[in-house]
């Protein structure tokens, strides 16, 4: 009964019966036999439906109706807008009433005026359509008796009723469509959400592309989704949820139709059963496809098929796949990005390191040697793996000032003059103000010009003090020191391990840190082993190329883990 619709507001207040309104989806679905049944229903009314166009009647309620109309509503019919009773004779009353809004159906019907009354237009009617005595007398005795007024009544109260329905159904339908979009709307976000929060350079991109193409399908509801995308190694990756109407080498052919589109914006296409790219891809009744990323840096491509519900694919849709697709293509750029800046980091690094080794070959491979022994160190003072790498790298360039030291002072066997001491002690500083330059590795800046400064105060360059030292400098001062005091030189021998320890003992609280000194000694062995199995002879320790990102731009690259 929500079909109908009181839609004149003078007729609503007026209690006058309107009509139906055409953007109804359940009337639309609707015969009027439907609402002739429906409305003798409620009416308790037999009734007829007659078509404005025709002149005729098309339709009733009762099988056994007598289809009687006044010849003056016949005229008239082009002007009934609402409602109108009208009382014919003494006898007979007849109602008319629109099927709907700008409708060409019209619902009719009549009533006596008092039960045993026969009004000769019924009874002409009944020789027209060839009844006999018995069926009329039959019809007459059955037909609802009702006065004009009561009618009106009536039939106003059943219009307000179904008005009522028919908002009432209105707002259910709202409601309905409100709740899908709040839960759409919810999806998108969470989905959109749950990608920012796996945005880390760490996660390859296969694995980002995965995550969205489930949830790409799950919320747009279409029959199949597909996400080829090309990873950092330059593999690419076919990502499918559902069913595609075409294999990979169809997708080709399919992109290869579309080089000219402007694919700024994404590319939307329905209703291609009847075209030719329908017949080309069989099966392919509606498509979305999104680049991703740049067309310079293009990195492939998202591509939704066939909405569910025989629906067309629109710019919600299209949006939501464009925001996924920037999302991926941001991602893979940022991780290129990032392997070009560590690809120039672990050159430079590289590069300072071999110039030091080559300035002092007696010495060559103790950076490496400190790195890995602070590092043994941090990690035995359970320090975060994060602020371990920088420990290494700063154990790496802890020496890289002495690049500015005259090489026949770091080439001396002998016992160093004042002069050459006082010049030898700039190196940290040297170290300092050349990597100070490069933003990637100010993080490890402290362990470089630190590392001489000693526990109590008279170490260099800054003279610092106990926890005045940064921590990863203090490890570094114990690391270079080990290395420093067994290594083997041309003009000595290394020191024995007893006596370095001897030395640390007495040194922690003066030289060194006591803290560090102690998880020195849990650590000795370790360190031993880790030191005698070092040949500079094997190679840079540097990683040719760091496999998970940390999301931080920094030299991390270069560390062996
Ligand atoms: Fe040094």
């Amino acid at each position: 009964m929500a079909d109908w619709l009181f839609e004149n507001p003078t007729a609503s207040s007026n209690g006058t019966m309107a009509v139906l309104d055409e953007a109804s989806t359940e009337t639309k679905g609707k015969s009027p036999e439907s609402w002739l049944r429906e409305f003798s229903v409620a009416t308790g009314l037999p009734c007829l439906c007659l078509d404005r166009d025709l002149g005729c009647i098309v339709g009733q309620s009762h099988p056994e109706m007598l289809p009687f109309v006044s010849t003056e509503l016949l005229q008239r019919l082009d002007e009934i807008e609402s409602l109108e009773v009208r009382r014919v004779t003494e006898q007979l009353t007849t109602f008319a009433i629109p099927a709907r809004a700008n409708d060409r159906l019209i619902i009719t019907g009549y009533v006596l005026s008092t039960r045993g009354a026969r009004p000769a237009e019924l009874l002409f009617s009944a020789v027209e359509a060839d009844w006999g005595e018995t069926r009329l007398n039959s019809w007459l005795s059955s037909i609802p008796v009702c006065d004009a007024k009561i009618l009106q009544r009536l039939l106003d109260s059943v219009g307000r009723e179904f008005h009522q329905q028919r908002r009432e159904g209105e707002l259910q339908l709202e409601l309905n469509s409100l709740s899908q979009q709040i839960d759409y709307t919810y999806e998108e976000i969470s989905l959109l959400h749950r990608l920012t929060r796996n945005l880390q350079l760490s996660r390859p991109s296969k694995e980002l592309a995965d995550m969205c193409v489930r949830g790409l399908y799950s919320l747009i509801e279409c029959v199949g989704t597909v996400i080829c995308i090309q990873d950092s190694s330059n593999e690419m990756h076919f990502l499918t949820q559902g069913r595609m109407p075409f294999d990979q080498s169809g997708l080709a052919r399919l992109l290869a139709r579309f080089e000219q589109h402007d694919w700024n914006k994404p590319l939307v296409k329905n209703k291609l059963q009847h075209t030719l790219l329908g017949a080309d891809f069989p099966g392919l009744k509606n498509i979305v496809i999104v680049p991703i990323g740049e067309p310079q840096h293009r990195r492939g491509w998202i591509i939704s098929t066939n909405l569910r519900g025989g629906r067309d694919f629109g710019t919600i849709e299209a949006n939501l796949i464009a925001s996924i697709a920037t999302i991926l293509g941001t991602h893979a750029r940022n991780i290129e990005l990032y392997d070009e800046h560590d690809d120039l980091l672990v050159g430079f690094v590289r590069s300072l390191v071999s110039t030091l080794d080559a300035k002092d070959p007696y010495t060559r491979g103790h950076s490496e040697r400190v790195a890995l022994v602070a590092r043994c160190l941090g990690r035995q003072m359970q320090i975060d793996t994060n602020d371990l790498d920088d420990i290494y790298l700063s154990g790496l360039l802890h020496d890289i000032g002495k690049v500015g030291v005259d090489d026949r002072i770091l080439a001396k066997p002998g016992q160093l003059t004042e002069e050459e001491f006082l010049q030898v002690q700039q190196h940290p500083m040297i170290g300092f103000q050349i990597l100070q330059q490069l933003k990637s590795l100010q993080a490890i800046l402290p362990g470089v010009r630190h590392h001489h400064e000693a526990f109590n105060g008279k170490g260099y360059p800054d003279k610092l003090k106990g926890d005045e030292i940064p921590l990863m400098a203090r490890i570094i001062a114990v690391a270079d020191s080990y290395d420093a005091m067994v290594s083997d030189r041309p003009y000595r021998k290394g020191m024995p391990l007893e006596k370095l320890e001897d030395i640390f003992r007495r040194g922690a609280n003066e030289q060194w840190d006591p803290r560090v000194i102690d998880a020195f000694f849990v650590v000795k062995n370790e360190i031993q082993k880790l030191c005698e199995s070092y040949s500079p002879k094997r190679g840079n320790l540097l990683r040719e190329k760091q496999s998970s990102r940390s999301g931080i731009i920094t030299g991390r690259t270069l560390l062996q883990r």
